[in-house]
């Protein structure tokens, strides 16, 4: 039998099978959601969330306070379908007691896998490779041509020895890595001990590594945190990686480090904005590896994350426990 009071649930995506299984089998929900691989327009998330008790949402929708104050006092519940909350207005959410579910640990190996293949496709300069094997660059084999940069005995910095700044390091390893070093708010040994890392300042980590990886979240902190004092520190022969958020890096200071060869290489995950416009400066460079933020881009791993963003919205409708709560 129906519950007479359903509780509304508005879900701004199409989002993977399993998600959708349960949150259609939720007896006590009436769930809406954008039916569309389009993104909601803003206006229209407002209109839809009047009245709703749950929100499921990306990580491109902005949940800040017109879209809270649109919603009104029955929402209880913020489900997003990542493990970044960035996108989230935190102060103006924990104002109004609402509880907000995340989805870490079950996208870190997919990340972490990303990240190294970005990383070693940067480093190696694939793109560029395949693509003279593709135009005619390709006419004998030459000593010095195609040359890039290897991971055996190299330093590795991490911007943030997070769970997937950890997935990183442990995956780099294995490559003949010398030296570790992490960077963050403050030193973590136990986590570090597994890799011998050092706890460094940035701008220490900049000037010393080889490979640079920015894993960290993004907060008021860490925004704009790469910028031109930290690529004036690396060298010029360093490869960056980010996989973190578009806005730890100032990208115009990047773009200058790239093309005044201050820096030998970036691979970019993720970008400002998103998407990145055809025309885009950055996309011009032989030395910059762009992916459309495909850190956890694999089937299961999405279907997973459907699966936890689904139970966290039901738990908090529900007033139990969240599988992963975000504490603020
Ligand atoms: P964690 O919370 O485990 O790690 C975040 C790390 O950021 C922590 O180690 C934290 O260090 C660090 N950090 C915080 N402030 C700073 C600072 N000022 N300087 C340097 N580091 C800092 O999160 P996850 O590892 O699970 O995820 C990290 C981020 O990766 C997400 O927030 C998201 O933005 C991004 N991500 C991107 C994906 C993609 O598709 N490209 C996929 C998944 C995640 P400390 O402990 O010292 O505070
Ligand atoms: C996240 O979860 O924060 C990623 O950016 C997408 O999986």
């Amino acid at each position: 039998m129906r519950p007479a009071r359903l509780m509304k649930v508005f879900v701004t995506c199409r989002i993977p099978p399993e998600g959708r299984a349960l949150l259609a089998q939720a007896a006590d929900c009436e769930v809406e959601q954008w039916d569309s691989d389009e993104p909601i327009p803003s206006k229209e998330l407002e209109r839809r969330m009047a009245g709703a008790h749950g929100l499921l949402c990306i990580l491109s929708n902005r949940i800040d306070k017109k879209l809270l104050d649109a919603a009104g006092a029955n929402l209880k519940v913020i489900s997003t379908l990542s493990v970044g909350v960035d996108h989230l207005s935190l102060d103006e959410i924990k104002k109004r007691g609402i509880r907000v579910g995340y989805t870490p640990d079950v996208l870190t190996d997919a990340t972490a896998e990303l990240a190294v293949s970005l990383l070693l496709t940067t480093c190696r300069r694939l793109p560029e490779a395949m693509e003279e094997v593709k135009t005619g660059g390709w006419t004998s084999w030459k000593p010095m041509w195609m040359c890039g940069y290897g991971l055996s005995q190299s330093t590795v910095g991490i911007v943030g020895l997070g769970r997937i700044g950890r997935a990183i390091a442990r995956r780099l390893k294995p490559f003949g890595v010398q030296r570790f070093l992490y960077t963050g708010r403050q030193p973590k040994p136990q986590e570090a001990a597994e890799f011998q890392a050092e706890f460094v300042p940035a701008l220490q980590l900049a000037a010393e590594s080889d490979f640079i990886v920015v894993a960290c979240s993004l907060t008021p902190s860490t925004r704009g945190l790469c910028n031109k004092d930290f690529f004036q520190k690396m060298k010029n022969t360093a490869v960056f990686v980010n996989i973190s958020r578009g806005d730890v890096v100032n990208q115009e200071d990047l773009y200058q480090a790239l093309v005044s060869g201050q820096i030998a290489a970036a691979g970019l995950d993720v970008t400002t904005p998103e998407p990145l416009p055809t025309d885009h400066p950055l996309l011009a460079l032989k030395n910059c590896v762009i992916l459309p933020h495909i850190g956890s881009a694999t089937i299961r791993t999405r279907n997973t994350m459907s699966v936890v963003a689904a139970n966290n919205l039901l738990a908090g409708l529900r007033g139990e426990p969240m599988p992963s709560e975000f504490v603020m």
